[in-house]
């Protein structure tokens, strides 16, 4: 069950910045941003290259590049919007699938209201994105909904997880990997992560 915790200073310093309830939606949006293209830097660490054939203006190489077909980046609506943007500044050949799931509140489980993913997601490795990992609810559905679309490779990444959804998502979908800035300490009765930072989506967009 891989877990990783992405220790950068810069997310870690980030991260603390975002959890403070006196920054403005301004502040977190922009942080956000920025800790997306970190988090998209070490998720994307270990994909494989392919020596090609160039030519410098002095002659001919062979030079290392991504090779297969381009990654999607999956965020789950509201709150994975966030880490779009950065994502895509870092990889802009990437494409998106959209992923709407809202908790309901009294059972927290995920409902879904949107899916529209590229025609051959199932042939790209496609890289989950939302801020938060509470009861992973939210993320065994959509990792579910790409499973029923024939996708074999997923990786999930998110700002803050807790260790009881780290733990469930895991007993449903063992060979995801995550790749988080933290794990907190627990879930509380409303579901929410603590400390966490609050509602990503309402913090993000009022
Ligand atoms: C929040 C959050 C995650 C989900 C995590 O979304 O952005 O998507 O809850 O919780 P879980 O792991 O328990 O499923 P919310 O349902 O509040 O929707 P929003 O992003 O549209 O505000």
């Amino acid at each position: 069950n891989k877990v990783t915790v992405v220790d950068h200073p810069l997310v870690q310093h980030k991260l603390t910045l975002m959890r403070d309830k006196n920054r403005s939606t301004k502040g977190f949006r922009q942080l956000l941003h920025e800790i997306g293209m970190l988090l998209c830097y070490e998720v994307t660490r270990d994909l494989p290259l392919e020596m090609t054939e160039i030519e410098t203006p002095l002659q001919t190489m062979m030079a290392p590049q991504i090779g297969g077909k381009k990654l999607v980046f999956a965020p789950i609506l509201r709150a994975g919007l966030g880490f779009v943007d950065g994502m895509l500044e870092l990889v802009p050949s990437a494409r998106v699938a959209h992923i709407g799931l809202y908790r309901d509140p009294a059972t927290l489980t995920a409902v879904e209201y949107y899916f529209k993913a590229p025609e051959d997601v199932a042939e790209r490795l496609v890289v989950i994105i939302d801020p938060m990992l509470a009861t992973a609810n939210s993320a065994i559905a959509a990792v579910d909904r790409l499973k029923e679309r024939g996708v074999t490779n997923m990786r999930f990444v998110c700002l803050l997880a807790a260790p009881e959804g780290v733990a469930k998502f895991h007993a449903h979908h063992p060979e995801v990997g995550i790749w988080t800035a933290s794990i907190d300490s627990h879930l509380n009765d409303h579901g929410y992560i603590v400390p966490g930072l609050g509602d990503a989506g309402d913090r993000m967009f009022g």
